[in-house]
């Protein structure tokens, strides 16, 4: 499913409401809410919305979990940490106990261990993914060619990418598939021909790997469907 907003303030409000109603639902049906968060710069306004939306849903904060799909290997305190811009713009905000909080330990010395220890902790099922994509076609930390895309087993690798910071770890693809919902967040036209890839009816993933995730719920901004030929 693909849903153009006309711009990132209400692609922003609509991820945030997306997130909230899956909340619900989730809370709802089993009583609780795993959500996995994103990092990179796009979901920042989304977080900023939601934080609101959950610290006045008490049942709802006290059924949540927060988890991540990928992380720097940085120290949670970095700017380069996925972390640091939930906590600064969700978790503190939306008052998430820290018993709630599962973050990736990015500053671990060994990633291959800490890739091993989150997958041991992350939910079989989680709620709700939330990705972004990069203007390559990356998606988490999965990035064109990387030898992560043929990892069928564990849920968590830990990768080099090919931009700073290029040490990660990141969901898999068969972590990105064990969720019960997955939502992505993209804006901005530079973005216009990874969209197209993965939209298209044949592609390859190790040249796009968020195609790993095209029947996930796309949520995008105006600039980038226009660029990418989208009515
Ligand atoms: C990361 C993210 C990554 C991000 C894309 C898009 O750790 O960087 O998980 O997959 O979602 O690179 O980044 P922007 O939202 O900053 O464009």
């Amino acid at each position: 499913m693909l849903q153009v907003y006309p711009d990132y303030e209400a692609l922003s409000a609509a991820a945030a409401e997306f997130s909230r109603s899956a909340g619900r639902e989730s809370f709802l049906k089993r009583g609780r809410f795993d959500l996995v968060l994103s990092g990179g710069r796009t979901p920042k306004r989304a977080y900023e919305l939601l934080a609101p939306m959950i610290r006045l849903d008490v049942r709802l904060r006290g059924a949540l979990r927060v988890f991540w799909g990928d992380e720097r290997c940085v120290p949670p305190e970095s700017d380069e940490s996925n972390y640091r811009l939930a906590k600064e713009t969700l978790i503190d905000p939306a008052l998430i106990p820290a018993r709630s909080v599962f973050r990736i330990q990015g500053e671990s010395p060994d990633p291959a261990a800490e890739a091993e220890r989150y997958d041991s902790v992350f939910p079989a099922a989680p709620d709700l993914i939330v990705l972004g994509m990069g203007a390559d076609g990356h998606t988490a930390s999965l990035f064109p060619g990387s030898p992560a895309l043929k990892e069928t087993a564990r849920r968590f690798v830990a990768v080099t990418g090919p931009v700073e910071p290029k040490r990660r770890i990141s969901l898999s693809p068969a972590g990105l598939t064990s969720a019960r919902r997955v939502l992505v967040i993209a804006s901005g036209p530079d973005k216009a021909s990874a969209l197209a890839r993965v939209l298209a009816e044949d592609g390859d993933v190790s040249r796009t790997p968020a195609r790993l995730v095209r029947d996930g719920n796309w949520l995008v901004d105006r600039a980038l469907a226009d660029a990418a030929g989208i009515r």
